[in-house]
């Protein structure tokens, strides 16, 4: 049966970028793709998803009222995560415009048939590799990300749109129809033959583990944060909705702890630290950030959602590194100089920038011990 709804047109400056959609769409949907970030994943509390409205009407309801000045309304701000399309608009985005950094440097590997997919499933951004298991070349990489940050940028507020908001089943569809996306993209762009894939190998922290595999996160949701099933996950990648001509196993990886995961697992294979006789840290500064200090008797390990202090997300000006960010601020003969990443005009700070701030301003007395 054909909607009836009424189509809009929706224009994003400054990209330039037009899209249509129904009456009544939530603009989170339409403009998270875009680059909007949604730090308290739509709660309208944050107000890190505002875009300025430059033509059209976007309704104004209490939460906006609440977090957004007179000033601010008049001049045509809204909060994306808490509208809805009702009008053909034209929109002024804060986009995110950072790269997702990738490295396809050779590694080490035992010889093995066919083709195999690694993934690592962030909490901002998923990373995909095409791998010969023969040869062990990497065939190509894709990046996307993670379409789960419009409800929560970092893993307890997905935790809390799972839990709190019965979102779970919306979580663990998302990041499936990504990381299948990728997988698809992947063969597209290399030409290999998707006939030869035998396995696909993933890893993430905890959060995104239970949410790909679709295991309740009500034990992460409290104290003492245990949860219940972290071991490895098999399935075939029909199960998943991904229509691969050999239908590959699909593994995800068991996870370390409550919130330490398998990437932390990846990461100790590669380094070697587990079968060391001297003592290293491994350090994951991510989303959600881990740290494990060890040797090949023990090893220990801790985690905290980092993201929001190193990207500022929750700071009243933060934002990731990204264009316009101050991301080094200096004391320079008695005054402060910014740097700002892509020479623009300053949107935001980011975390290195409010380290340096800090650091500037104790230097210039700005501020005082208390
Ligand atoms: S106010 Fe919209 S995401 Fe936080």
């Amino acid at each position: 049966m054909s909607s009836s709804k009424k189509l809009h047109r929706i224009t994003l400056q400054p990209i330039g970028a037009v899209l249509e959609a129904e009456e009544g769409t939530p603009l989170r949907d339409l403009l998270f793709e875009q680059g909007v970030e949604f730090p308290c994943g739509g709660q309208g509390r944050c107000r890190g998803c505002k875009v300025r409205v430059l033509q059209g009407h976007v309704s104004v309801n209490a939460a906006q009222r609440e977090h957004l000045s007179e000033e601010e309304l008049a001049q045509g701000w809204r909060l994306a995560c808490q509208s809805r399309l009702e009008d053909d608009l034209v929109i002024e985005l804060r986009q995110w415009d950072a790269t997702i950094l990738v490295n396809d440097a050779a590694f080490a590997f035992t010889p093995g048939e066919g083709l195999g997919i690694a993934v690592d499933v962030g909490t901002t951004t998923v990373v995909a590799q095409l791998l010969d298991l023969e040869k062990g070349y990497v065939l190509g990489v894709k990046t996307a990300l993670n379409p789960q940050a419009r409800y929560g940028a970092d893993v307890m507020s997905r935790v809390n749109y799972a839990v709190a908001e019965g979102g779970a089943d919306r979580l663990t569809e998302l990041i499936r129809h990504e990381v299948g996306r990728l997988i698809h993209q992947l063969f597209t762009s290399s030409q290999a033959d998707a006939a030869r894939l035998r396995k696909i190998t993933l890893v993430g922290n905890t959060v995104m583990h239970h949410l790909f595999c679709g295991i309740d996160l009500e034990p992460l949701s409290h104290t003492p944060f245990e949860p219940v099933n972290d071991g490895m996950q098999v399935f075939r990648g029909s199960e998943l909705g991904w229509n691969l001509p050999a239908d590959p196993v699909v593994r995800f990886l068991p996870c370390l702890g409550g919130f330490v995961g398998s990437d932390l697992l990846a990461g100790i294979m590669a380094t070697g630290m587990h079968q060391s006789d001297e003592l290293s840290v491994l350090m994951d500064l991510g989303t959600n950030g881990e740290i494990l200090l060890g040797n090949r008797e023990h090893i220990l390990c801790a985690s905290t959602a980092a993201g929001p202090a190193f990207e500022g997300a929750r700071i009243s000006m933060g934002m990731r590194a990204a264009t316009g960010a101050i991301w080094r601020v200096t004391a320079t003969d008695h005054r402060l100089d910014v740097q700002v990443l892509g020479n623009a005009q300053p949107r935001g700070i980011c975390g290195s920038g409010l380290v340096d701030a800090v650091a500037a301003g104790l230097e210039l007395r700005l501020i005082r011990p208390t």
